[in-house]
């Protein structure tokens, strides 16, 4: 598409502009994301017009006006083409995911993931997402493996107003539990050594809260998966960077553990990375 976007619009602009158009874009449901440098606002009309001609499915275009923030990870948004609309309904992997997008964290590079995730976890297990947004690994996990059970909190009342929903379309009532508020407190009040695995999607936060996923384990240990973001420049590594972390943490509170799986998951930036550690407990001291 990034080809054919900057083709299409080699008529409409001159060769020193096009350059500045991004080579890529989120589509979520019938909605585009672009970002537009400030370099380029003049064109940002002819841009969204081009991408909303030539994808005929896109209803509405969009550009984030503010940096994502705060602990919801929303942004603000403004139309550039189309339908003046943020609420949209996006297919993933055999799922429907009713999404605010301005009002919900969502991205759509998250999909291999959601189903990496799925895949490992067995029938019948508890599992605990502590930063659930509109439900995507929980909804997927019960889709992809029967008897589980999932709880599955956030703090953004929009984005648990979404999963509740996306809960019923996807008929996964009986297996996904939405719960709203501070994956700490829920877990400190109620999900105290009920888990086999535990799910960490929020990188900002995922330090802090460790301790807690811990908590929400069982007795006998389990699975933390555990997302993060690092700056890694020249040679450093930012998957070992993620485990030194983490591992001075673990090793602190007393924990046994093996990484089982660390991986770079996407770069985010100029030497930003999204990294991913699988982290099998193997005794939890017994202070948990
Ligand atoms: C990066 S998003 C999660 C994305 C989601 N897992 C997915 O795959 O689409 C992080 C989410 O954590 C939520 N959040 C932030 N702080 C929280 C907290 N203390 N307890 C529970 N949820 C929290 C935000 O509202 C946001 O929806």
């Amino acid at each position: 598409m990034k080809k054919r976007l900057r083709d299409k619009l080699s008529e409409a602009l001159p060769s020193d502009e096009l350059s500045k158009v991004y080579n890529s874009f989120d589509v979520i449901g019938d909605i585009a994301i672009i970002k537009i440098p400030k370099s380029n606002l003049a064109n940002e009309g002819a841009i969204a017009k081009q991408i909303m001609a030539s994808q005929k499915n896109i209803k509405t275009v969009l550009t984030p006006a503010t940096r994502i923030t705060g602990d919801f990870r929303v942004r603000a948004l403004k139309l550039l083409a189309g339908e003046n609309k943020t609420i949209t309904t996006q297919k993933e992997s055999g799922c429907s995911f009713k999404v605010d997008v301005e009002k919900c964290y969502f991205s759509p590079r998250l999909s291999g993931e959601h189903r990496r995730i799925a895949n490992l976890v067995k029938g019948g297990e508890t599992v605990v997402n502590m930063f659930a947004g509109v439900g995507c690994f929980s909804i997927l996990i019960a889709k992809t493996q029967s008897k589980t059970k999932v709880y599955s909190i956030d703090v953004n009342p929009v984005a648990v107003g979404c999963m509740e929903e996306n809960v019923k379309v996807n008929q996964v009532k009986e297996c996904v539990f939405p719960l709203f508020g501070d994956s700490k407190d829920i877990i400190q009040a109620l999900l105290q050594g009920v888990a086999d695995r535990v799910l960490m999607p929020l990188p900002e936060k995922a330090l802090e809260y460790l301790p807690y996923a811990l908590m929400a384990l069982k007795k006998t240990g389990g699975w933390i998966h555990y997302y993060d973001f690092q700056h890694a420049p020249g040679k450093e590594d930012p998957v070992e960077k993620t485990k030194l972390k983490v591992a001075e943490k673990l090793d602190c509170m007393g924990v046994r553990y093996v990484f089982a799986n660390a991986r770079v998951m996407r770069p985010t930036g100029p030497n930003w990375y999204q990294t991913v550690l699988d982290i099998q407990v193997t005794a939890l001291p017994s202070k948990f």
